[in-house]
């Protein structure tokens, strides 16, 4: 060995001096019996040998030592991985005696960690390269007599890849994954949160699901804890807490016997309780050995509900828009709904989005339109605050506390004196991006209403980057509604990573900057249009509806969008951002109103998808866009299509335009994440994980996850596909995903998979499983999953719950 190898160990002089036995330091006996021996055979140096202690030079005299046999010894053969997987090096010695000390250490390549180092079975995960690279590792026996032989090895790792078997499109009551993976359930709808709450008994006799988790988990993110405490951490990946949306509930299990009548007035503890299972949660977990459980009086625990106290920010801050009687002065907040994906922020705040709530109103518009102004029909109309019940019946409950509000305030009629002597401004209050700092239980979420107000899917960074102001990435979930962006007025400072306190660094981010919506051109380029009252059309003259401010504007961003002529797409659901490239993924779900005659080159396909008979965009696509010069603040872009989703069995020209197989087809794309980059999943050509909410393929299978490692825009090509009656539409189809896109999970009976992250070492993947059995009831239970995981489990009711999956050999998921 050489000097190098000390310095690999770490030691010196120095610290063998600390270490004296017998009067004679490590250091003068290593000297005097290996000046001759270093000579013969270029043995392990002095140094090298102190890491084992004085006990192995203490154990034979300098006669044993000039006449024992040194270990044989091999370091394995050499061998091939790729970036994420683990690799284990095995090492042999033998001995005429006995080995006393086995060791690798790393000798070239990129630095990895060594676990179990000190033996003969190390193992690491291998890093993430960009091209084919070697690793050399040294493994060295030392026998009792202080003898030391060593070996090499080289482990050559080439760039990450897809490391499964595609899982086959099923209709199972279980989640089905690959081969050499583990799935367990961690939480489930009505899991206690307080060491206080009663186990759940799941026959719809639970109450107090505000101190249990929520129903239909939807979109969740990891926050790092350190190992005890409640401290954050950002690099752990053993504990930590998950902070999930509770979307909607299948109210049908909910209740011993399903919901009372809507058309009647609801019972208050059933309003209650249906009302407490929405919102968010956040709960603590963590991994003990290979199994991880959620901890029911972790300190952090919290659930967010329609009725948790928040507060709005940003320009619609007070305005009258968001006056009520609960709320004079436009401030203060009552809860978040219909939280559907999410986002997260680069400070340590969590981004939860409100979706589909016009609908929980009621506003019976033909009474009620009569008692607003013009102005106000339109608004009302456009976000569809049109229900005269109200989805389920919360304005009928008659309270026992007369002058409790909080059922009241799901009627929007315009019935009082003022806007302050009723609930006609309550929907105003929903349709916002709410952050959250999960490490502040006490802390109000905040509505940032400078990110505009729609059915917001999700809110997804751009990559952070000093200097540059951060974008953010919003999908408008609703037939032909719009993708947009909001660019901060500030350019991003690092340190404002792990300040004290985040929420006050959202308002520094989020409460001020520039909100546009996308329209995309037929040659592959895209503009950003600003939201900027006073700016083109979005003034106080102009019909259909005239702005009277930004807080105007910004309430009313679709009206705004619908005035600077933004693309129309297929249903916006989640953003990703590639963190290796910039790139934005938005998944376009499927939309029922497509029509050969409405196609544009972002929203080609118009067809059937047997058995329906119905044209439309029915099994989604996948669009992404490159920002011009990469910059997050950039107001034009270039786009393509990477995914047509589609049955492998439909039209290869015109319908199933990305090849795809029964390895990977799918229908209606919705969940989108990319792996952390963290990890080598996240890193050079970073795993992209699609996740379905389908109604048109589930004839054949049950919803789906599928991973794929997708390249770049404008890898593919232009085409020109016939839609129905032989109307044609140019587009421009991302290149073939080929084997680059597999099926990795399949979902339970009438589930939808949404919801997904990891830890930060990629190791342990996080799903969120909704609403399985959604279609039946108390009386006709249509899934037992998450009963039925392991074993059928007849008569248990279904639950939404969060699954851990983890690779067998402890590898990064995916890879
Ligand atoms: Fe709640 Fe658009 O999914
Ligand atoms: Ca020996
Ligand atoms: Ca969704």
């Amino acid at each position: 060995m050489t000097s190098s190898t000390n310095v690999t160990f770490g030691y010196d002089d120095g610290d063998i001096d600390t270490n004296r036995s017998a009067g004679e330091s490590l250091n003068d006996m290593v000297s005097r019996r290996y000046s001759r021996r270093d000579a013969l055979r270029g043995g392990v140096s002095a140094a090298a040998f102190a890491v084992f202690g004085g006990a192995v030079l203490a154990a034979c005299s300098d006669d044993d030592r000039e006449n024992d046999p040194a270990p044989t010894v091999t370091a394995g053969s050499s061998g091939n991985t790729s970036s994420g997987r683990l690799v284990t090096l095995t090492g042999t010695a033998t001995d005429n005696g006995t080995i006393t000390t086995q060791n690798f250490i790393q000798i070239s390549g990129p630095t990895v960690a060594l676990s179990n180092a000190a033996s003969g079975a190390a193992t690491f995960i291998a890093p993430s390269v960009a091209a084919s690279t070697p690793l050399v590792f040294r493994y060295t026996a030392i026998d009792s007599a202080g003898q030391a032989t060593t070996a090499e090895t080289t482990v050559t790792v080439a760039p990450a890849a897809l490391g499964f078997t595609a899982v086959a499109k099923n209709k199972l009551d279980v989640v089905s994954i690959p081969a050499g993976y583990s799935v367990s359930v961690l939480y489930r709808l009505g899991d206690p949160l307080s060491a206080a709450t009663a186990a759940y008994k799941n026959d719809g006799t639970d109450t107090d699901f505000a101190n249990r988790a929520g129903d239909h988990f939807d979109a969740l993110y990891w926050f790092g804890l350190a190992a005890t405490g409640s401290a954050r951490d950002d690099n752990s990946s053993t504990r930590g807490l998950l902070v999930m949306n509770h979307e909607n509930i299948t109210s049908s299990y909910l209740h011993v016997a399903g919901p009372t009548s809507v058309a009647g007035a609801r019972p208050e503890a059933e309003a209650l309780k249906e009302m407490e299972c929405h919102g968010v949660s956040v709960v603590e977990v963590a991994k003990s050995g290979t199994s991880w459980t959620y901890a029911q009086a972790g300190a952090l625990n919290r659930r967010v509900t329609p009725l948790t106290a928040t507060v709005f920010n940003g320009p619609v801050r007070g305005n009258a828009l968001l006056h009520t009687v609960f709320s004079p002065t436009g401030v203060a907040g009552r809860g978040t709904i219909n939280n559907c994906a999410n986002g997260h922020t680069g400070w340590g705040t969590s981004l939860t989005c409100e979706e589909n709530w016009a609908g929980y109103f009621r506003r019976p518009t033909a009474a009620d339109n009569a008692r607003r102004t013009p102005k106000e029909v339109v608004a009302l109309q456009r976000y569809g605050v049109t229900n005269a019940n109200g989805n389920n019946g919360w304005a009928t409950v008659v309270p026992a506390d007369a002058t409790s509000t909080i059922y009241r305030r799901w009627d929007v009629q315009a019935t009082g004196a003022s806007a302050l002597a009723d609930f006609r401004n309550e929907h105003n209050q929903f349709g916002w991006v709410v952050e959250m700092n999960p490490y502040d239980k006490a802390a109000a979420p905040r509505k940032r209403t400078a990110l505009g107000r729609m059915n917001h899917e999700g809110c997804w960074p751009s990559n952070f980057v000093a200097g540059r102001k951060p974008a953010f990435y919003m999908g408008d979930d609703a037939q032909n509604e719009y993708l947009y962006k909001f660019v901060s007025a500030t350019a991003w400072s690092a340190a404002d990573a792990t300040a004290a306190d985040p929420l006050a660094i959202g308002d520094k981010y989020l409460d001020n900057g520039t909100l546009y919506v996308a329209k995309f051109n037929a040659d592959g380029t895209g503009q950003w249009m600003p939201l900027t009252f006073g700016t083109g059309p979005l003034t106080t003259g102009a019909a259909p509806y005239a702005f009277a401010d930004q807080a105007d504007v910004l309430t009313h961003a679709r009206l705004a969008g619908d005035a600077l002529g933004a693309t129309k797409m297929d249903r916006p659901e989640w953003t990703a951002v590639n963190p290796a490239t910039g790139e934005m993924y938005l998944t376009l779900t499927n939309n029922a109103t497509r029509t050969a005659g409405n196609t544009d080159a972002a929203n080609p396909r118009a067809y059937i998808d047997p058995p329906s008979a119905q044209v439309g965009n029915r099994n989604g696509h996948i669009i992404r866009l490159r920002e011009t010069g990469d910059s997050s603040e950039a107001t034009g872009f270039a786009w393509d299509i990477y995914l047509f989703a589609a049955g492998s069995d439909l039209d290869a020209t015109n319908i199933n335009l990305s090849g795809l197989d029964a390895t990977n087809d799918l229908s209606s794309p919705d969940g989108l994440w990319f792996g952390r980059p963290s990890n080598a999943s996240g890193l050079i050509t970073p795993v992209l994980w699609i996740q379905t909410d389908d109604g048109a393929y589930t004839d054949v299978t049950n919803c789906m996850m599928l991973a794929a490692m997708p390249g770049t825009v404008n890898d593919g090509g232009v085409k020109t596909i016939t839609n129905g009656g032989g109307s044609t539409q140019a587009t421009r189809v991302g290149k073939a995903p080929g084997t680059q896109l597999r099926r990795f999970l399949v979902g339970p009976v009438e589930c939808e998979i949404t919801g997904v992250d990891s830890t930060p070492d990629g190791k342990t993947l996080f799903v969120n499983i909704q609403h399985p059995g959604e279609g039946g009831n108390a009386g006709n239970i249509t899934s037992n999953w998450p009963a039925s995981q392991n074993a059928p489990a007849p008569g248990n009711r279904p639950r939404s719950a969060t699954v851990v999956i983890t690779k067998n050999d402890g590898g990064v998921v995916a890879l």
